[in-house]
């Protein structure tokens, strides 16, 4: 029927930048894909393993069939969307992951969202089987990570300006008396040429 409206400036000024964006994205994207398939090592270092005894095992076939996955991640299965339990061994010990499925408020030491009685939507975890909920802490403390991941409780080892750095800038003046600084104890203050290991 009608002609056909020729673009406005200010919408030939919007499409454009929205363009330019779009194909900025694009030509990141496949330049990183482009970058990433030329490396000999992944792009991101993976810092979590396990190892899993055999009740271990038996825990990771719980863990899926209990639908533990649909709001958690483990051994690169599960939900993005959920809390990562890959290296939750190297923090927390098999004694409070089976009281944290068993009693996860009292446990927990704060409300929480998710475990806990009815109607919370995990409240049924606590109701399972004891010979499962055992296999799933065994499980669960066999997912261990390494020095320096985020699910690890220490730093990377070495020293690191940029963490001295935030520490100096954000650390309130206090906290170094109420707190212990955790790379102390992992490597007492050496002579400073321990770069790297
Ligand atoms: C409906 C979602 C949901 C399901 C299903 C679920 N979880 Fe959770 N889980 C959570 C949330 C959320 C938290 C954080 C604590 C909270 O608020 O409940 C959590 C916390 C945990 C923690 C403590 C992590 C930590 O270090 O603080 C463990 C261990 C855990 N879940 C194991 C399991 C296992 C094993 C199953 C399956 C039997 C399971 N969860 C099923 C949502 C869920």
């Amino acid at each position: 029927m009608g002609k056909k409206q020729p673009l406005r400036q200010g919408e030939k000024i919007l499409f454009g930048i929205f363009g330019a964006f779009m194909a900025a994205a694009i030509l990141a994207y496949i330049g990183m894909e482009w970058a990433r398939s030329r490396m000999d090592r992944p792009m991101f270092p993976v810092l979590t393993h396990f190892e899993l005894s055999e009740e271990g095992k038996q825990g990771s076939v719980v863990f899926r069939e209990r639908r533990c996955t649909s709001c958690h991640r483990a051994m690169r299965n599960g939900t993005n969307m959920g809390l990562s339990l890959d290296g939750i061994g190297s923090r927390r010990t098999r004694d409070w992951l089976l009281a944290f499925l068993k009693d996860p408020e009292a446990t927990y030491g704060a409300p929480t969202l998710d475990h806990g009685p009815a109607p919370k939507e995990a409240a049924y975890v606590a109701k399972l089987p004891e010979h499962e909920l055992a296999q799933l802490a065994t499980f669960l403390s066999e997912l261990r990570a390494d020095q320096g991941s985020a699910a690890a409780p220490l730093p990377p080892p070495g020293p690191s300006p940029f963490i001295d750095s935030m520490v100096r800038i954000f650390a309130p003046e206090e906290w170094k008396e109420k707190y212990e600084d955790v790379r102390q104890r992992a490597a007492p203050p050496a002579a400073g040429q321990e770069e790297g290991r």
